[in-house]
């Protein structure tokens, strides 16, 4: 069975100050992986997991998205009258015609939970799907992760909620779960908890930027406190949904790059442009060039990485 996810939100109000000076006039969601800004690899990735309704959350600063997916009429009269029919075809594909974008302001930034709430007005009944852009997930040889998502909604129903194992003392950047093994790839979520530090940590499953969410979630972020940081959280309203009915965490086929910070972008892009037709094979020779040139790491500059999911 081929499954649709009708609505995707992408809370896209964020500051970015990460990549400051880059994204003092142009949003972060913009910055290119290879010639595709993040914010259309996500897009991409909501259509091809069947959204025909695109709900971007954003705030003043964040107008150039909308610019972004709007039609380019100057642009596409030029090229059409050159015959560049391939740059046409890329500029007309931003949007596919039976793709609606909705723009919702988020007029103060307090939180994400307070970010997909704003959303509510455009999203229609049924599960619906969120994107953080940030939250970049290849997935070379299948589908991509929204969709795989989808596809457990229907043959689970509930909730369902991307996953991957994140190194310990990395807990307290991430929504943290716990629950009880379904098959290999998907748990039962016994409990969920927005950013704790290592030594309280259920676990070390940590929620990256993809969610499939009962419609329910908008009533219960409605009554949703301020809580880590301040601010609305997602997470608490899915611990109270938790309450109600299954949520689900899923470890989806895929590589994630954490497009939040300097080392993620740098490795999305490189992995990328290493798979470019164009550009791949030079890129390779350049780097093996240069790696050969700097000789081995030394020992002391090598960090063990976790990559596996553990349980208190
Ligand atoms: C948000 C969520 C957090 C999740 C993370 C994934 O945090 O609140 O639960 O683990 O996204 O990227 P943020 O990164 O916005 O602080």
């Amino acid at each position: 069975m081929t499954v649709r996810l009708r609505t995707v939100v992408f809370p896209v109000a964020g500051l970015g100050t990460r990549f400051l000076p880059a994204t003092k006039a142009v949003p972060k969601e913009l910055l290119p992986i290879m010639d595709r800004p993040l914010i259309q690899w996500a897009a991409d990735e909501a259509i091809a997991a069947g959204a025909d309704t695109l709900v971007f959350v954003v705030n003043r600063n964040k107008r150039a998205i909308n610019d972004h997916f709007d039609m380019a009429f100057e642009l596409e009269a030029r090229l059409e009258s050159s015959g560049k029919t391939e740059h046409l075809r890329m500029v007309r594909e931003t949007l596919p015609a039976h793709v609606r974008p909705v723009f919702v302001l988020q007029p103060e930034a307090r939180g994400l939970g307070h970010a997909v709430l704003c959303a509510r007005p455009a999203v229609a009944s049924g599960p619906f799907g969120i994107i953080l852009p940030d939250d970049f997930i290849l997935n070379r040889d299948g589908p991509g992760a929204l969709a795989q998502m989808a596809q457990v909604q229907a043959e689970h129903g509930g909730s369902v909620i991307a996953v991957e194992p994140v190194e310990w003392k990395d807990t307290s950047r991430y929504g943290i779960v716990s629950g009880t093994p379904v098959d290999s790839q998907l748990m039962k979520i016994d409990s969920i908890v927005e950013k704790p530090r290592p030594d309280v940590a259920p676990s070390n499953l940590g929620v990256v930027g993809r969610y499939v969410l009962d419609h329910r979630i908008f009533d219960l972020l409605e009554n949703t406190k301020p809580g880590a940081g301040g601010e609305i959280q997602l997470t608490d309203a899915i611990a109270a949904l938790l309450t109600e009915q299954d949520a689900f965490a899923y470890r989806f086929d895929g590589v994630r790059y954490d497009c939040g910070n300097k080392l993620g972008f740098v490795q999305a892009t490189l992995r990328c442009a290493l798979d470019d037709e164009e550009i791949g094979a030079d890129l390779r020779r350049t780097l093996e060039g240069w790696l050969r040139a700097a000789g081995p790491e030394p020992a002391s500059a090598r960090k063990a990485s976790d990559g596996v999911a553990t349980q208190r």
